[in-house]
């Protein structure tokens, strides 16, 4: 298969949840390294092997696989309490999490339990909801712009670290005593882990080690690019690789974008294909479509190859990645949306819908109709073995965004899927 190139970004094209864990599992077999570069755990990254699952939020997915390097980028904002706890979880499952395995870059942002008060606290008032994970996300990401917050090499630097929770300790009305001493606590273990990972990948390049860059959330939820302001507060596009990692943009070589076959959002926001009530909750079923992390029912629709299309645009994509096409054997008529006009009947491009959600105005899904797909056996191995319904699908997106399918799951387990 494959040839893959040395720098390999994978991304979310919709709303997140699009199986990234497991399109990271599976690609880490050919890797030597895994790199988180944004988000928090906000993510939820789902693995399912030898019949065991885990749910990922903050380690990279390469740390289930012998002999990988999984390193946190300093675009990361880190809860250590979660951290803790994940590495716990991954031990009591025979993983032992050493320092050898695990780096975390010296520059990641912390999250602070005040953090996560002031993410729930606003997410009472209900005339800014946006249906975060409620994790702390969003304010972590506030105090790293505005130059107060707190970098993981500030925990074991004690002068420092005091100064600088003094100093938001008074912004933001917490105990600086509990906190001062929180924050030592964590950094009694974390201090092992820390690492120039900016310097450390630059070098395993240069000794032609293969690095995949694993993307959280997706494009549409991208603080610049998304449906703003119901986003993350982080840049989830592959640019992002870059600077949430250390290391410049020339390494990133091959970059894949993920979509599911249909589409799902959790939280507040527009989702322009969003499904029927009735439509909804087969899809939901069928899927298992519960948040990984929030466990919230996903709101669920069809695929929207305009919106896909504008998100290979801001990620550069050269590849695309279609996950979980086996929900939609169940499903029949299955929707795709092609197309959208507005008010007027115009034709209009996905930039635009964009514009005229945000402007408060009617946009119009065009929807190809699929009478059904049959159902997928484990003996397909190649694009011949497909069913028409599948073939069908895979033609109608790579039409519409003019790149290749590269590789097309059908189960979440490893082995199931086809690479083209
Ligand atoms: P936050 O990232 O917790 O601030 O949440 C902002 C928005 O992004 C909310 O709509 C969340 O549901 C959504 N979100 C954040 N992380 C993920 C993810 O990993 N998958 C899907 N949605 C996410
Ligand atoms: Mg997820």
């Amino acid at each position: 298969m494959k040839n893959f190139k040395q720098g390999i970004v994978v991304v979310g094209g919709q709303w997140g949840d699009e199986g990234k864990g497991r399109i990271v599992d599976s690609i880490s077999e050919h890797c030597d390294i895994v790199v988180r570069f944004h988000g928090g755990n906000n993510a939820g990254h789902s693995l399912h092997y030898d019949n065991k699952s885990i749910v990922l939020h903050l380690i990279p997915c390469g740390i289930v696989r012998e002999n990988k390097l999984s390193l946190i980028g300093n675009g990361v904002v880190i809860d250590p309490d979660v951290l803790l706890q994940e590495i716990d979880t991954l031990k009591n499952m025979g993983l032992e999490v050493t320092n050898e395995k695990l780096k975390i870059s010296y520059d990641a942002n912390i999250i602070f339990p005040f953090h996560r008060q002031i993410d729930s606290h606003r997410e009472e008032n209900k005339e800014h909801f946006i249906g975060t994970t409620k994790r702390g996300i969003g304010p972590c990401y506030e105090t790293k712009v505005s130059r107060t917050g707190i970098r993981a090499k500030d925990l074991i630097c004690h002068d420092v670290l005091y100064s600088k929770l003094n100093h938001l300790s008074k912004i933001y009305s917490f105990e600086l005593e509990a906190a001062y001493l929180t924050a030592k606590n964590w950094a009694k273990f974390i201090e092992p882990f820390l690492a120039p990972v900016g310097e450390i990948l630059e070098a395993q390049f240069k000794q032609n080690k293969r690095i995949l860059f694993e993307g959280a959330q997706g494009a549409l939820l991208d603080v610049d690019h998304g449906t703003y302001p119901y986003v993350t507060s982080s840049n989830c596009v592959s640019a992002q690789a870059s600077i949430g990692s250390g290391i410049g943009p020339s390494f990133l070589e091959e970059i894949f974008l993920v979509s599911k076959a249909y589409c799902t959002r959790v939280g507040e926001g527009p989702f322009p294909t969003e499904a029927s009530k009735e439509e909804q909750e087969r899809i939901r079923e069928i899927g298992h479509e519960y948040g990984a992390t929030t466990k919230r029912p996903r709101r669920c629709g069809w695929l929207d190859l305009p919106a896909l299309k504008y998100a290979a645009r801001i990620n550069g994509a050269t590849g695309v990645i279609l996950t979980k096409i086996d929900v939609l054997c169940e499903i029949t008529p299955i929707k795709i949306c092609v197309g959208y006009k507005n008010n007027f009947g115009e034709k209009i491009s996905f930039d635009e819908v964009l514009r005229n959600i945000e402007a408060k105005k009617q946009v119009y899904p065009q929807y190809e109709f699929i009478d059904k797909i049959e159902h997928f056996n484990d003996s397909i191995r190649n694009y011949n073995d497909l069913n028409d319904g599948a073939k069908k699908i895979i033609s109608l997106v790579e039409d519409e965004i003019k790149l290749p399918i590269r590789l097309l799951t059908y189960g979440k387990e490893r082995g199931k899927e086809i690479w083209f």
